[in-house]
Parts: C-alpha cells; sequence; structure tokens
C-alpha cells in the first residue's frame, strides 16, 4: 500500500504531502549560462506534476561561473538569476509540488573553472592526482569528449587561502537568502560527492594544518560555519540542510562512516535541519558505480539507518532505493525520507501512480546508466527507457495531443522498439495491431531480461501497460502482405529486430556453438520452434519438462532454475565482447561456468553507457571471466577455439583454448526483406530498431517512441 512512504512529514518548519523526494540531478539542461528558461521550467514540473512529496534542484554553482562544474549547470550567484529562479519555484508550486535548491561549489572537479583558466580551489593541493589502477575501459572517442569537457590544458590546483573561504561562505549564505527570496522552500548545501566540503571533510584531500585541516571538528569547520552563515541569512524558519558521505569508497584515508556520523551531529549542531545520506568514490571507473551512483540495491541504507539512530533531525536516505525498500525503511523507523534519482527520471509519475495503487504501471529504471553518462561528456541529461526526459518542453505536450486523424497502424516486431512504438501510437489514439511472430513478446529485450535482472521489470511494464491498452496483439503471427490491407494500414512500422550475419568461422556449424537467440531460446524452453541444432536428448527432455511445468514462462524463473541445470558444458568461449557478450558471461560466471570472451576491439561492452560498463567488466572481471582483447577467432573445434591476438609489443600469437560451449555474439544485419514485402502492398514502410542496425534498449526505445510520435502529425 505505501502507506509509510506516502504519509506525511515536516523538515523544520516545512509540511511535506509525502515522504518521496527528487534527488537532486545535475541534468544540464541550462543553455551555457546558468539561467532557468522554459526547458528547465518543464523538466522540474513534470516531476511536480508526478507527486513527489519534495524535489532537490540539480546542484546550483553559488558563485557560478566561478565553481561550476558545468556551464550548462544552474547559477545563484548574483540578483540576475533571481528571475529564472522564481519562475521555477512558482512553477513547481503551481503543480501542487515543494522545491528546495540544491547549493554547490565543485572545489577540484569545478570543470568550468579550468575551462575557463581559473585555478582550482581544493583545501591542499593533492600530493599525486589520481590515477586509475586498471584498465580505463573507455573508448578514444569518450577519452577524447571527457577531455574536451574538462578544457584545454592542465589546471592549476591551489590551496585555499582564508580569503578563498570567506568568498565561499559568504557566496553560500547569499545564495542561500536569494533562494528564501526567489520562493524556494528549502536549501541544501552539497557537502558530499568529492565538492568543496567533502573535500575538507575528507583527511584524504584536507592536508591543512591551520583551523581547517587535522581533527574532523576542523576539517568540518567550513561546512558549519557555513551553515551558521546560512542560517544567519534565512532565519530560524527556514529549512535548511546538508548532504553529506557516509563514505568515501576506494580512498585510502578518505571519509569512513564513524566521522560521517560525528560530521552529521556537528551539522545537527550548526543548525541542520535535516541530513541527507549519500557516499562518494573516485569518479573514474567502478568506484563510480559504488558511490554516488551506487548499483547495489539499497546500497546506503544501514548508513542512514545509523544516523537516524543518532540524530534528532530527519534523515533522507538514497541510493537505488525501490518504493518497497524505501516504504519499510520508513515503518521500522530507518529513514525519514526516501530520495529516489534515476526512477524520477525513468518515471516522474512515480509517486502519484503508488498513490493511486498502479504500482505496476511504473516505468522502471534499468539502471544502464545512459543518464548519469551524459554529463562526463558535459551533454544534457538522456533517460535510456522514458525519451521525455529533460526533452519535455519539446515533447510533453506532443504526447498528450491526440492526434488529429485515426490511423490504422500495423507494426512488425514485438521487441522494445515495437512495443513503444505500439504504447505511443496508441496513446495518441490510433488503431494499433501488433504482430510478433513469436509466442511471447519481447524480442530481443527477453535475452537482455534474463542476464540483466533490471531489464526484466522493463519488459514486465510493457507486458502490463500493453495489456491495459486497447492494442491489438498477434502472436505467433509471422505478418503477411495480406494482413497490411486486411488492417487497411496506414502506417506500417518494421521493427522486427536484425537478421544474424552469418558465421565464417570454420566449425561455426557445430552442434555445442550458439548465437545470443539460440541461446535464449534453448534457456527458455523454445527449443523446438526455434532453435536448429539438435539439442542431445536428455537436455532437450529436461527443458520440455520445465516448460511443460511453466518454470520458463519468465526470465526469472530462468535465471532461478539455470542455477541448477544448464544445458552446456564447463569450459565457455563467447565470442564477441560487445554488451551481449559481457552481460552472457556474468550470468555464466555466476552460474559456476569458466568463461573466457574473446573481443576485437580494444574496449569490451562499448556499446554500455561507460559508467555501466565500468560496473559490468568490474564484476565479470572479480568473477573470474578472462577477456582477451584484439583477437579474432579462426576456428571452433569439438574441443577448443583458435584465436590469433595482437600482444602489447604489436607482435601476433595463435592460442588454442578449451572449450567445450561456444557462444557468438557476432554481427547483426539489417533486415531489408520485410520492408520489401510491406512495399509490394503500397504502403511505405518506417524501419525503427535493431533492423535498422543495432541500437539496444535506448535505441529501439526512442526510435518506437519517435516514429510514433511523429504518426498523423503532419
Ligand atoms: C544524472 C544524475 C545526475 C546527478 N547529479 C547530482 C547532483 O547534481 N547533486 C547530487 O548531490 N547528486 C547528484 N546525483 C546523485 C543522485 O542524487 C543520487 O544520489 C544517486 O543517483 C543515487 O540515487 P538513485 O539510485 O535513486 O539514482 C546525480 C545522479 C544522476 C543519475
Amino acid at each position: 500500500m505505501f502507506d509509510h512512504l506516502l504519509s506525511s512529514v515536516r523538515i523544520g518548519s516545512l509540511d511535506l504531502k509525502n515522504r518521496i523526494v527528487v534527488a537532486p540531478m545535475g541534468v544540464e539542461i541550462a543553455e551555457g549560462d546558468g539561467r532557468v528558461r522554459e526547458p528547465v521550467l518543464a523538466y522540474y514540473a513534470e516531476r511536480a506534476r508526478g507527486g513527489a512529496g519534495l524535489i532537490i534542484t540539480e546542484n546550483t554553482s553559488v558563485g557560478y561561473p566561478k565553481g561550476a562544474n558545468s556551464a550548462h549547470e544552474l547559477g545563484v550567484s548574483d540578483d540576475s538569476f533571481l528571475p529564472g529562479l522564481r519562475a521555477l519555484a512558482e512553477a513547481v508550486h503551481a503543480e501542487g509540488g515543494r522545491i528546495a535548491i540544491q547549493l554547490a561549489h565543485h572545489g577540484k572537479v569545478a570543470r568550468l573553472d579550468s575551462q575557463q583558466g581559473r585555478d582550482l580551489i581544493m583545501p591542499s593541493v593533492p600530493e599525486a592526482h589520481f590515477r586509475p589502477t586498471g584498465p580505463l575501459d573507455l573508448t578514444l572517442d569518450e577519452m577524447r569528449a571527457m577531455g574536451r569537457a574538462a578544457g584545454p590544458g592542465h589546471p592549476t590546483i591551489r590551496s585555499a587561502t582564508p580569503e578563498d573561504l570567506e568568498e565561499i561562505v559568504g557566496a553560500f549564505a547569499s545564495a542561500a537568502q536569494r533562494a528564501q527570496s526567489a520562493g524556494f522552500d528549502g536549501v541544501e548545501l552539497h557537502a558530499a560527492h568529492g565538492y568543496i566540503f567533502s573535500e575538507f571533510l575528507s583527511p584524504a584531500w584536507n592536508r591543512r594544518t591551520d583551523m581547517y585541516g587535522g581533527a574532523l571538528e576542523n576539517r568540518a569547520r567550513l561546512l558549519c560555519d557555513t551553515l551558521v552563515a546560512c542560517r544567519e541569512a534565512v532565519g530560524n524558519d527556514f529549512p535548511l540542510w546538508c548532504r553529506v558521505d557516509a563514505q568515501e569508497f576506494r580512498q585510502p584515508g578518505g571519509i569512513v562512516f564513524e566521522e560521517a556520523l560525528k560530521t552529521a551531529r556537528l551539522a545537527e549542531k550548526a543548525g541542520a535541519d535535516a541530513i541527507h545520506v549519500s557516499a562518494y568514490a573516485p569518479p573514474l571507473g567502478a568506484g563510480f558505480t559504488e558511490g554516488p551512483i551506487v548499483h547495489t540495491p539499497g546500497g546506503y541504507v544501514d548508513y542512514a539507518a545509523q544516523m537516524k539512530a543518532q540524530l534528532s533531525i530527519p534523515v533522507i536516505a538514497v541510493g537505488r532505493i525501490s518504493p518497497e525498500l524505501g516504504d519499510s525503511l520508513i515503518r521500522d523507523g530507518r529513514a525519514d525520507l526516501i530520495a529516489m534519482g534515476r526512477p524520477m527520471l525513468a518515471d516522474p509519475e512515480l509517486p502519484a501512480k503508488l498513490k493511486r495503487r498502479e504500482r505496476g504501471s511504473i516505468r522502471p529504471c534499468v539502471y544502464c546508466y545512459t543518464c548519469v553518462a551524459q554529463p562526463f561528456f558535459d551533454r544534457r541529461v538522456r533517460c535510456a527507457v522514458n525519451p521525455l526526459t529533460a526533452n519535455e518542453n519539446e515533447l510533453s505536450d506532443r504526447l498528450k495531443k491526440r492526434s488529429r486523424e485515426r490511423k490504422n497502424v500495423v507494426i512488425v516486431g514485438g521487441g522494445p522498439a515495437g512495443l513503444e512504438a505500439a504504447r505511443v501510437a496508441c496513446l495518441r489514439g490510433h488503431k494499433v495491431t501488433l504482430f510478433e511472430q513469436q509466442s511471447q513478446l519481447g524480442g530481443t529485450l527477453r535475452l537482455a531480461a534474463l542476464v540483466y535482472r533490471p531489464n526484466e521489470e522493463l519488459l514486465d511494464w510493457f507486458l502490463e501497460t500493453l495489456s491495459q491498452s486497447d492494442v491489438d496483439i498477434r502472436l505467433g503471427q509471422t505478418m503477411q502482405v495480406s494482413d497490411v490491407v486486411n488492417c487497411a494500414a496506414d502506417v506500417v512500422i518494421i521493427a522486427s529486430g536484425s537478421g544474424r550475419e552469418p558465421s565464417t568461422i570454420k566449425g561455426s556449424e557445430k552442434s555445442h556453438v550458439f548465437d545470443g537467440d539460440s541461446l535464449r531460446a534453448l534457456l527458455s524452453g523454445g527449443v523446438d520452434s526455434s532453435e536448429r541444432r539438435e539439442l542431445k536428448l536428455f537436455p532437450r527432455a529436461l527443458v520440455a519438462v520445465g516448460r511443460f511445468l511453466g518454470l520458463l514462462r519468465t526470465p526469472a524463473q530462468v535465471r532461478w532454475l539455470s542455477r541448477w541445470y544448464m544445458p552446456m558444458g564447463q569450459k565457455v568461449a563467447i565470442v564477441g565482447g560487445g554488451l551481449v557478450g559481457i552481460e552472457l558471461a556474468e550470468f555464466l560466471a555466476e552460474r559456476g561456468r569458466r568463461v573466457t570472451v574473446i573481443e576485437k576491439s580494444k574496449v569490451a561492452a562499448s556499446e554500455m553507457a561507460h559508467p555501466r560498463r565500468w560496473r559490468a567488466l568490474h564484476d565479470v572481471r572479480e568473477l573470474g571471466v578472462t577477456l582477451v582483447m584484439e583477437a579474432t577467432v579462426e576456428e571452433i573445434t569439438d574441443t577448443q577455439v583458435l584465436y590469433e591476438r595482437i600482444l602489447d609489443n604489436g607482435q601476433k600469437e595463435r592460442v588454442w583454448l578449451e572449450a567445450d560451449t561456444v557462444i557468438q555474439t557476432l554481427g547483426s544485419i539489417p533486415n531489408s526483406e520485410l520492408p520489401d514485402l510491406v512495399r509490394t502492398a503500397g504502403v511505405e514502410p518506417i524501419c525503427i530498431g535493431d533492423c535498422t542496425g543495432v541500437g539496444y534498449i535506448e535505441g529501439a526505445i526512442h526510435d518506437g517512441f519517435h516514429a510514433a510520435l511523429s504518426i498523423g502529425e503532419d
């Protein structure tokens, strides 16, 4: 019922209708001058309409452009920002929401300072810059884009002088007052994530010997002085709090929880009305998915609970918290409010849907990190599953408006592109018929759901959403030209996925060699219909029994069952280390298989957003998967795979690898037969998703969305 999560709560003098908070997220929608304009208003208004008790804005620069991370960040550094900020507070209030501003100075990661040739300010000049120890796992394009965002040349880092610190405290205090006069409902000081306050708090970054360094009381002085100055500026009745790191992971000598707890107590004493509990790790590599963009569900809830036990002010918990977990945390007195970040990009209507008891209709975040990859490149946030996010201004009204003309839309293919196209076309009032040749919907999303759990929630959401819609779904039917005629189709959208490039590797026809599709069919019991290879009798019987008993109906069931039994050998070679290859490697290694991935390029899983790649590659390496890069497979025998790879010295070596199962995740090719067929019925089809080239879930959903949105618009 989510009664606890939906119950009212108070921070200082601020009454909130429920305990769901939109976490601060730097969405970088501002146009490059830190000002609030229509797109920013539309983004926040959409989240206010979604029913959250409180929205905390993205980090907003108190000294903009000084100390800002990006030109696209919001600013609050002088009164010229007031009209925009006022409009923002009003837009949220008009939707019945409450909004607090997050105030920040980015310290060592103030990229706008380095772009514009100013010194970076830190507590002390670090002895050595952070250097990743393992492989960077970034493509050349990504490294170039990050380099461009960081600005030309090497930034100069300077130890903050007393004048700098005075300026910073003053900038926060006047920003807080400005926010108050603009109509905001509260102020959050960003004292986490390696920005200025967090650097002062961290013994790893703060090596000062003056009153701001050494003992924790000294390291917390800048934060506490700022809280006091802000309190003086806004008065006692205005809610003011801070966000802190409970832990600094992977940073020798960094913040530890015991100290974070003391910092929270000091902040409470200095006048904070609440504590928001996040965490941090060096931002390049898998650590980024430990803090602040945590991958482990509920990764920080124990920290929040311990803080709550020790403090008398409300505690805001964050970090991959589902509504169910959030509700139980409130019920058990382990947190007072629940902040959600990525889920609010995926579906800003989450709180309203919980209230309407429509849990199943909440579009889930698939934790693919597409959103948070963008700011690394100084680009506007994107959500893989919600194309509206950060485009509300251009797209919201178009989506809501029913089409002037009701068209007959035929969609071929029930993968993510076809499902999204069907959803949107139906929403806009068209008559939609969807043909799927398999007996279940999902297409490539089913394999994706099998090997990466969050994708299953997306699949379930599509199934639930379409089951509530008027889309006419024809399962197990291959669309024929006659169907185009019988449906009187005005529009045909082909989303039938890609064809498979025939493998040229010698031995790839052998019975222990699978491709992604046949593996999915094998695991999910679709063997008889679509698996072309002969399985040995015993495994085939087992799969048939599993299917008969209904044990292979959902990806979750297959995942569970496959922990006990999988019809494949122990030594698995995966040919192709793209997204599919790496997710499969993790799935198989978790099930005790010895897995080697052989990949042509230098960077594995390059289609994943790089933070997700960092996490996935970290996890497969931890599981003992061997990644062989810059290698080409030449031959597959009954027991071995022969590959050639380029060594560091440029020489080539040929290696025979033991393998009793081989999975090829190689090449997809556009599917051109179907479009030609549709043309014979006199309709020019719209081709989307993998049938135009492989775009994975994000590409598929965005394609489907835009194709359906454009129907009947001209
Ligand atoms: C795109 C994006 C931008 C973020 N920007 C900020 C920010 O400006 N300030 C901040 O304190 N945290 C920021 N975060 C971290 C979130 O507030 C939140 O702590 C984190 O995403 C974990 O919560 P979640 O699992 O609900 O997404 C950002 C997260 C994302 C995904």
